[in-house]
């Protein structure tokens, strides 16, 4: 991934802002892995504030750079420009929140004092001018002391009512940095947890997106399972965490990118027996996509299978991950290759299921052909000695005749 050197863009953005004779700060996180971090040059995101002509600002440090700049136009509206993927500029800004938990009116605000207000906690509530010089930490809130302490702390008791994803983000640092909770703070997380509810499926998820970036991913999760902080609706899927499930995950991570959301999700739930109801409610309130809802709908029906042939520990997760695809069966490796010679020994094909039902009068929709065939699967992989091809035949026909 591409980073920014800090040097570098500071001594670029000083120079533009002494020609344009603007106030310009770095904010946020990268003022706080600087201090944490002492004094390390690559970044892979920098916040900058100016005190005004962000726009005019941000075209010309883009063109420094020469980096594209992102459509602005949409950006607009919330104050920030970005500079490709790195680097957002954005001018002194204030929230108003209109209701609890929705996300906030932005608007213009005098001093850089005003804008670190807004902030979620004293360790990203610090600025660090680069102009006019000389080059100064502001920090009204005593973030750096935090820091030192090693404190996540708030800085207005209403923070987690207006935003609830800021528990996420409390918890994503507290674990990353290794940080505890100032008291009062962890006690309005847990007086407050019930706010999470209101935060729409796509905030939600995207916060559980952050969260399974982050390489202390176990420990993030064990606490959100041992606090309950996830929508009143689906507290009682929760389930601990399913560790083998995120180690493996952790040591191919690059491979799984694009599932890294749908495992997180899936590490607390896989223990937890869901009717198409409770899978319906877990696509809603967590945005999953079309194809992670069936994911899910699969390892329902194979979970069944596993329990009614009461089959194996080993097997049983092995069936209950396949229909997530070759790939993230790799992530059971040990077991793959003892289960996969077992798969080659299922002798019917979708079409002889087909006809097996059709020789008893059943027509099969194309989904129960693939019912059907997992649960042979499932048979054959369990059996202790193989099955035949006849006792395969004989099943099938069970089933079907079952159906009628
Ligand atoms: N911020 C906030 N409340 C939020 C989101 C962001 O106050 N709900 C502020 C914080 O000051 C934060 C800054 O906006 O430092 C930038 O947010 P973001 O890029 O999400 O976080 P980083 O601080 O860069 O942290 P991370 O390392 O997790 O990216």
């Amino acid at each position: 991934m591409e980073k920014v050197n800090l040097p570098i863009l500071k001594k670029k953005a000083k120079k533009i802002a002494e020609q344009l004779g603007v106030e310009l700060y770095l904010v946020g996180g990268v003022v706080r892995d600087w201090l944490l971090k002492g004094g390390e040059e690559e970044f892979k995101d920098v916040d900058l504030v100016v005190s005004s002509s962000r726009k005019h600002f941000a075209i010309l440090l883009a063109e420094e750079l020469n980096i594209p700049l992102e459509d602005m136009e949409f950006w607009d509206e919330y104050f920030v420009v970005k500079i490709g993927k790195l680097i957002d500029v954005a001018s002194f800004r204030r929230e108003y929140y209109p209701e609890p938990s929705v996300l906030p009116k932005v608007s213009e605000a005098e001093t850089i004092v005003d804008d670190l207000k807004r902030r979620d906690f004293t360790i990203n509530a610090m600025a660090y001018r680069l102009w006019p010089e000389p080059e100064e930490l502001i920090d009204p809130f005593g973030g750096r002391e935090d820091l030192k302490k090693r404190l996540i702390r708030f800085l207005k008791r209403d923070s987690f009512v207006e935003d609830p994803t800021r528990i996420y983000r409390a918890v994503r640092y507290k674990e990353r940095f290794e940080f505890e909770f100032e008291e009062e703070t962890f006690n309005r997380i847990l007086l407050d947890k019930n706010y999470i509810s209101r935060l729409t499926p796509a905030r939600i998820r995207s916060e559980f997106e952050r969260i399974a970036d982050e390489d202390k991913l176990i420990n993030c999760l064990e606490f959100i399972y041992e606090y309950n902080l996830v929508p009143n609706e689906v507290v009682h899927f929760l389930k601990k965490p399913n560790r083998d499930l995120i180690e493996n995950f952790l040591r191919s991570r690059k491979e799984f990118n694009n599932e890294a959301f749908l495992i997180t999700i899936l590490s607390m739930i896989l223990d937890s027996r869901l009717d198409q109801d409770d899978i319906e409610l877990l696509a809603k309130r967590f945005a999953f996509t079309k194809k992670e809802m069936r994911v899910l709908e699969e390892i329902e029906v194979l979970k069944e299978l596993a329990l009614i042939d009461n089959l194996k520990e080993a097997y049983k997760l092995y069936i209950i991950l396949s229909p997530m695809g070759k790939k993230i069966s790799r992530l059971f490796t040990d077991m793959v290759e003892v289960i996969e010679e077992r798969v080659e020994q299922v002798k019917l094909s979708g079409n002889d299921i087909i006809n097996i039902a059709a020789k008893k009068g059943v027509r099969l929709l194309g989904k129960e052909v693939g019912v059907l065939k997992k649960r042979l699967i499932a048979e054959v992989v369990s059996s202790e000695n193989g099955l035949s091809e006849m006792k395969q035949r004989e099943l099938v026909e069970k089933w079907v005749s079952c159906k009628n």
